[in-house]
C-alpha cells in the first residue's frame, strides 16, 4: 500500500481524531481516544497517513544525517547569509582561520543567528530589511586559537560576534538577497550602546563605577529569539546573560538573586571576567542586573539607540509574543528558559494606537507584569487539560512587599524570578517560543525539556507531566473571553513529543499525533504564518542513538493546529540547531536559521570547503512555482 494511501478504519481514526482536537469541549471523545479504545498503532497509522488537512499541503520528509538542508520535493533553500559576511565593502572577508579581527566582526554578519524578524518597506515590495539575532558564538570557530577567550582581544571579538544584525534584502526575479552597503545596514552587538527606560531605570542595582545614573549601558548579547511589535519595532530576548559573568575573587559570596540567576565564580565557559572587570562580580556586581532585559529597536532608524524596556521584567528571556486585548492593550508573552522557571505576560497601560505611530514608542514602559499558575488538570496521559490563572507582579501585591524583600517595583522587575517565587508562579519545563495564532487567539509555548523535573522542588503533573522529561511538549492555552487580557485560561497539551519506536508506553512513546514518521525531540523556536499554520523548530538530541534513534538531525515540523497532525518540512545539516522563522508578506518566502553546524565538529556546512568553517546561516525557502509555504 503507498503510504499516502490510507484505509478507511485509518481514516475514520483521524477524522474522529480530528474532531476532538478541534473541538476542545469533547471530552468524551478525549477519553475515548486517549489511547483507551482505538490501539495506539491504528492511531499512529492514522496520523501519520492522515490526508483531510486543508492546511499542509506538503509532502513530509524522511529523517536526515546528512551536513545538508533537506526540504520537500518542489521545495529549495539557500543561503541568504551566512556568519561573517561583511556588511559593507570596505569590511575585510571572513577568514575561515578565525584570525579576522574583532573590529571586522563588529561590522560583519554575527554568529549563531536565532529569532528573527521581516520588516518590508511600506513603499517598495522588493525591499525589506530583517532583524536578526545572534545569540552567542562557538570559540573553536571564532578564535584562531579555538579555545575559550585568553585575552581581552578574545573577548572583544566574542562581544563583536552576538548581539543583533539588521541587513537589508531586496527581491530579484521573485529570489531574495542580501544587500551589501545598505545605508540600513547595522551591528548593535556587544559593546553598543543602549538606554534604560521604564520602571528599573535609574534603581540602585543598575548603577555601576562606569555608569552611575543607571540608565545607560554597553550592549546586548546571549540574543536568543525575539518579537515584533505591530508599531514596525524589533524586540531582542537576552537569555543566557549569566554564563557571561564570573569571579576573580573564588571566595566571593553570591546573594539569593545572584544565585538564582546562576552566576558561577567559573562562568559557564565563557571566562569574559578575567580580561574585562565589566563582566566580573568581584568587581562589577551590578553589572549583571543590566542584562537580562527585552530590548526594542527600530531597525528602521540606523542612529536610534536600543531601549532595554525593564517593565517586562528581568529573567532569561527566551522571545517575545505579542497580541492586542479586545481594547487594544498590548500583550507581551515571554518565556524564561531554565528548568523550573516560569512564563510570563506583560499588558500595556495604554491603547495601541494604528493611526498614530509616534503615540506607541513608550507602550512597553508602562503596564503589569503576570506570572502563569497552572491547575493540575485532568490528568490524561495522552492529551491533558485544566485551567490557569494570570498572577499580578505589582510591588505591594500578593506579598511583594518590603518585608519579603521587594522594596519597590523596580526590584520586583529587577528580581522577577524571586517575585515569581513569592506569589506561587508554576515552574515550567524549560519555557521557550511563545507563538500567538492569528486565526483564534490560542497561545502556543514549547517547554523544551526539563532533567529535573520530578524532583528538586519540580512535581510532575500538570503541564509539566513527566519525570526526566527528555522530548518536551508543546503547551497551549486559551484566555477566557478569547481576550488576551483575560486573568484565567484553559490550557491543554497540543502535543506531547516522544519515541514510539523506543517506547511503548504513552508516556515516553508520545501523544497521538507522534509516530514513526514525524518524531522529533525538543521542541524550541516556534511560529505561525498568515494561513495559521504551526511551524515548529528544534533543538534537540541529534545522536540519533538510543532514546533518539529515528530522529536524526535537528528540523523544522509543521503542525495543522485544527487537527493536531504534525508533519517533518525540513532536516538541517549536522549538529545545528533549527531556530528563527519569518515570512515574507505574501508568505512565499520562508527564511529559517540554521544555527551552530558541526558545534561538535563534522560539519563544514555551508560551504563544504575542504579546510572550511561551518557557519551559521539564514536560509531562505522558496517553491519551485513560486507558491505558499506549506499549502
Ligand atoms: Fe536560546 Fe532557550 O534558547
Ligand atoms: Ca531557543
Ligand atoms: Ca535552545
Amino acid at each position: 500500500m503507498h503510504p499516502d494511501t490510507p484505509t478507511d478504519l485509518e481514516r475514520l481514526a483521524g477524522l474522529t481524531r480530528r474532531r476532538f482536537i478541534g473541538a476542545g469541549a469533547l471530552c468524551g471523545a478525549a477519553l475515548f481516544l486517549g489511547g483507551q479504545l482505538i490501539p495506539r498503532s491504528v492511531l499512529a497509522q492514522s496520523v501519520s497517513q492522515a490526508t483531510g488537512s486543508a492546511l499542509l499541503g506538503f509532502e513530509s520528509i524522511p529523517i536526515s544525517t546528512a551536513d545538508t538542508v533537506i526540504v520537500p520535493p518542489g521545495y529549495r533553500a539557500s543561503v541568504l547569509i551566512s556568519w561573517g559576511e561583511p556588511l559593507f565593502s570596505d569590511v575585510p572577508a571572513f577568514k575561515h582561520d578565525g584570525t579576522g579581527t574583532a573590529e571586522a566582526q563588529e561590522r560583519q554578519f554575527g554568529d549563531n543567528n536565532d529569532g528573527m524578524s521581516f520588516f518590508p518597506f511600506p513603499n517598495d515590495p522588493d525591499r525589506a530589511l530583517m532583524a536578526i539575532n545572534n545569540e552567542y558564538t562557538n570559540y573553536r570557530y571564532l578564535l584562531a586559537q579555538g579555545k575559550v577567550p585568553q585575552s581581552a582581544e578574545d573577548v572583544h571579538k566574542a562581544l563583536a560576534a552576538e548581539g543583533v544584525s539588521v541587513i537589508e534584502v531586496r527581491r530579484i526575479d521573485g529570489q531574495w538577497h542580501f544587500a551589501r552597503d545598505s545605508e540600513f545596514n547595522r551591528r548593535i552587538h556587544g559593546n553598543a550602546p543602549i538606554r534604560f527606560s521604564g520602571p528599573a531605570a535609574g534603581h540602585d542595582l543598575l548603577k555601576t563605577e562606569a555608569d552611575s545614573s543607571g540608565t545607560h549601558v554597553l550592549g546586548t548579547f546571549q540574543n536568543c529569539a525575539n518579537g515584533k511589535t505591530p508599531w514596525g519595532t524589533y524586540l531582542t530576548c537576552e537569555e543566557n546573560f549569566t554564563d557571561c559573568f564570573g569571579s576573580t575573587d573564588a571566595t566571593i559570596k553570591f546573594d539569593a538573586a545572584q544565585k538564582r540567576y546562576g552566576v558561577t565564580v567559573e562562568s559557564k565557559g565563557n571566562d569574559w571576567h578575567k580580561y574585562n572587570s565589566r563582566f566580573d562580580m568581584a568587581k562589577n556586581p551590578n553589572e549583571l542586573n543590566r542584562h537580562g532585559w527585552v530590548v526594542e529597536i527600530d531597525p528602521f532608524d540606523p542612529k536610534s539607540e536600543p531601549v532595554k524596556r525593564t517593565a517586562l521584567g528581568r529573567f532569561k528571556h527566551e522571545n517575545a509574543a505579542l497580541a492586542l486585548t479586545a481594547d487594544n492593550h498590548v500583550v507581551v508573552y515571554m518565556g524564561d528558559d531554565e528548568r523550573g522557571e516560569f512564563i510570563y505576560k506583560f499588558i500595556s497601560r495604554d491603547r495601541y494606537e494604528a493611526a498614530n505611530p509616534k503615540a506607541n514608542r513608550e507602550l512597553l514602559d508602562h503596564g503589569t507584569l503576570y506570572v502563569a499558575k497552572f491547575g493540575d488538570g485532568d490528568g490524561n496521559p495522552d492529551h491533558p487539560k485544566g485551567r490557569g490563572q494570570w498572577i499580578e507582579l505589582t510591588h505591594g501585591k500578593n506579598g511583594l512587599t518590603t518585608e519579603n524583600g521587594f522594596n519597590n517595583q523596580a526590584e520586583v522587575l529587577i528580581h522577577a524570578r524571586l517575585a515569581g517565587t513569592q506569589v506561587g508562579a508554576t515552574r515550567m519545563d524549560r519555557p521557550e517560543w511563545i507563538a500567538v495564532s492569528p486565526k483564534d487567539g490560542q497561545v502556543y509555548c514549547t517547554l523544551t525539556n526539563n532533567s529535573k523535573r520530578g524532583s528538586e522542588g519540580q512535581p510532575v503533573g500538570g503541564p509539566n507531566p513527566r519525570a526526566n522529561n527528555i522530548y518536551g511538549q508543546i503547551l497551549r492555552w486559551s484566555e477566557h473571553g478569547n481576550d488576551a487580557a483575560a486573568m484565567a485560561f484553559d490550557w491543554d497539551l497540543f502535543v506531547i513529543a516522544g519515541n514510539p519506536e523506543v517506547h511503548k508506553e504513552t508516556a515516553n512513546g508520545g501523544s497521538h499525533n507522534i509516530n514513526a514518521h514525524n518524531m522529533f525531540n525538543s521542541p524550541d523556536g516556534l511560529g505561525f504564518d498568515d494561513a495559521g499554520r504551526l511551524w515548529i523548530l528544534t533543538d534537540g538530541d541529534y545522536s540519533n542513538k538510543g532514546d533518539f534513534a529515528g530522529m536524526g538531525n535537528n528540523q523544522m515540523l509543521c503542525a495543522d493546529p485544527n487537527t493536531g497532525e504534525i508533519r517533518r518540512f525540513m532536516v538541517g545539516p549536522i549538529g545545528c540547531e533549527v531556530t528563527g522563522i519569518t515570512f515574507s508578506p505574501d508568505q512565499r518566502s520562508l527564511f529559517v536559521n540554521i544555527q551552530h553546524p558541526g558545534e561538535e565538529g563534522g560539519s563544514t556546512f555551508p560551504e563544504h570547503l575542504p579546510d572550511g568553517r561551518p557557519r551559521s546561516s539564514v536560509m531562505v525557502i522558496t517553491r519551485d512555482d513560486g507558491g505558499v509555504i506549506g499549502a
